[in-house]
């Protein structure tokens, strides 16, 4: 059953991703996954977020554009499809730089000082007094983002929810001072948003505890066989605790007809986590196959990459500047 707005055509949904390295099993199962669903039932935005990249990483913005195309080849590979979404790259579309210019009149500095990822960024990222205009204004650009595709709704983490609250606000002032343009986004919160790493912590690039989702068979087998299990299990011979295992997490995930059994055989230390995680991998490897191998299929043939890249930039332009016309027409300026 498709979704629909109140004029009856499907709602809008807009998301996106910093272009920051190869794509691993946490965004896949917090985000991506979910976007291939969800392409069925709205109409479907999917933005490469490479602007909001330079906010943090300005040092290595030569990495940028590599990045960008590796997302592009992560999406395609996991089912995001050119034919039912518009998949596109933000700095191609320069409308989001001219709303992003128009909504940051609409917003206070003391709002978006006090605005929660941003202040832990700033402690995080030990930046000292050194905060560009531009970082404080991420959530600026983010809303125009969303904003000018009209967006209903936008999946996210729970992370990602401050964020959305500034968008709301931004379009409810909007729409105050000039007149209804803008839907008020609602957050699409994803579950599974917290997915272990190899060490057990949340799967993070930060951490280094990643396995990407690109992987070779040889690189998960790595990857896992040294990978964080039950603590307490010192000996063969110990029964586990698969609640607190990451690998265990993996299996609820990615092998489902496999939990019981592996639970069981755990508690009873009828298997060993050797031999756990070589059956999980194994397993894994199969999972991601058809991933591997469509993503494989787009890399070898470069010159059609590019033409999707750009036919999407095209589809999310002309959104866009419809947009800004309303925008222009409305306000009366520009
Ligand atoms: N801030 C998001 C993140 O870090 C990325 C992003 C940029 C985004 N623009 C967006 C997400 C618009 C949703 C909608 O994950
Ligand atoms: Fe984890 Fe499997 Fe070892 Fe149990 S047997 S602790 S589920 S790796």
């Amino acid at each position: 059953m498709a979704e629909t707005s109140p004029q009856g055509a499907r709602k809008i949904i807009l998301s996106g991703n910093r272009p920051t390295g190869r794509l691993h099993w946490g965004n896949y199962t917090g985000a991506l996954e979910n976007w291939v669903r969800l392409q069925d039932q709205y109409d479907c935005y999917f933005m490469v977020a490479d602007w909001h990249v330079l906010t943090t990483a300005l040092d290595r913005a030569e990495l940028i554009g590599h990045h960008s195309r590796e997302m592009f080849l992560d999406w395609l590979g996991a089912g995001l499809d050119p034919e039912k979404s518009v998949l596109f790259i933000q700095s191609e579309v320069k409308e989001h730089a001219e709303l992003y210019l128009i909504l940051g009149m609409l917003i206070t500095m003391g709002r978006l000082e006090r605005n929660p990822t941003f202040k832990e960024q700033v402690k995080d990222l030990d930046l000292g007094g050194e905060i560009s205009y531009g970082h404080l204004g991420y959530p600026v650009l983010q809303a125009a983002d969303i904003l000018v595709y009209k967006a209903h709704a936008v999946p996210v983490g729970e992370d990602q929810l401050p964020h959305l609250e500034l968008t709301r606000e931004m379009a409810r002032k909007f729409n105050r001072l000039f007149g209804e343009l803008f839907p008020e986004p609602e957050p699409l919160v994803t579950r599974f948003a917290r997915f272990p790493g190899t060490d057990g912590k949340r799967m993070s690039k930060s951490l280094g505890n990643t396995i990407e989702i690109s992987a070779t068979p040889d690189e998960i087998r790595e990857k896992i066989r040294p990978a964080f299990t039950d603590p307490a299990r010192l000996r063969r011979s110990d029964p586990g605790h698969p609640e607190v295992c990451a690998v265990y997490t993996w299996y609820q995930k990615f092998l489902p007809e496999q939990e019981a059994l592996t639970a069981e055989e755990c508690r009873s230390a009828a298997r060993g986590c050797v031999d756990c995680k070589k059956i999980l991998a194994e397993g894994v490897i199969e999972y991601f196959a058809p991933l591997r191998e469509r993503r494989a299929a787009y890399e070898s043939d470069p010159g059609k990459l590019d033409e999707i890249i750009s036919h999407g930039c095209e589809q999310a332009r002309k959104v866009a500047r419809g947009t800004m016309e309303d925008v222009h027409r409305i306000m009366g300026i520009g």
